[in-house]
C-alpha cells in the first residue's frame, strides 16, 4: 500500500521536504514493484539510492542542527545513526544472499516505518524550530 506524501509529512523547509518527497517516491516505487512481484528487481536501485541519500540528506539535516544549535540535536542524530545501522545490516544481508524476499520485505518495512515515524515527528520538530528562527531573524540557509 503506497504511502502518499501529504502535509502531515511537511516540515516546512523546502530543502528538507523536497528530499523527503524523493524518499517517498522511492519507497512507493519499491512497494509497487513488490505488489507486481518485481521487488527483487527494484531492490538494488533502492540500496544504491539509500547509500547516497543517507549521507546527503542526514548530513544536510545534521549541519543544519549544528549551525543553529538545535536543542534536540543529540536525540535526532541517535535516530539517524540507528537507521544507518539498520540499513548497513540490510545491505550486508543483501550482499551475502542477494535479492531474497526477506531482504526486500525487511527493507520496505524499515523504510515505511521511517516515513511514518521519523519524518512527521522528529523531522517536523526540527522544521518547526528552523521556521521559528526564520521568523525571528529572517532568511536562513539550511
Ligand atoms: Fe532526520
Amino acid at each position: 500500500m503506497a504511502l502518499e506524501w501529504n502535509d502531515r509529512f511537511a516540515v516546512g523547509v523546502d530543502e528538507i521536504d523536497n528530499q523527503h518527497k524523493e524518499l517517498f517516491k522511492r519507497v512507493n516505487s519499491l512497494t509497487d514493484a513488490m505488489m507486481h512481484k518485481r521487488g527483487k528487481d527494484e531492490i538494488a536501485g533502492v540500496f544504491k539510492f539509500l547509500e547516497n541519500y543517507v549521507i546527503a540528506h542526514f548530513g544536510m539535516e545534521e549541519r543544519c542542527m549544528a549551525r543553529y544549535n538545535y536543542h534536540d540535536e543529540a536525540a535526532h542524530k541517535v535516530q539517524h545513526n540507528e537507521f544507518i545501522k539498520a540499513f548497513n545490516e540490510l545491505k550486508k544481508r543483501y550482499d551475502e544472499v542477494g535479492a531474497s524476499s526477506d531482504v526486500v520485505v525487511m527493507t520496505n518495512s524499515k523504510l515505511g516505518g521511517w516515513l511514518r515515524t521519523h519524518i512527521p515527528v522528529t523531522d517536523k520538530a526540527l522544521g518547526t524550530f528552523i521556521l521559528s528562527l526564520k521568523a525571528e531573524i529572517g532568511r536562513l540557509a539550511v
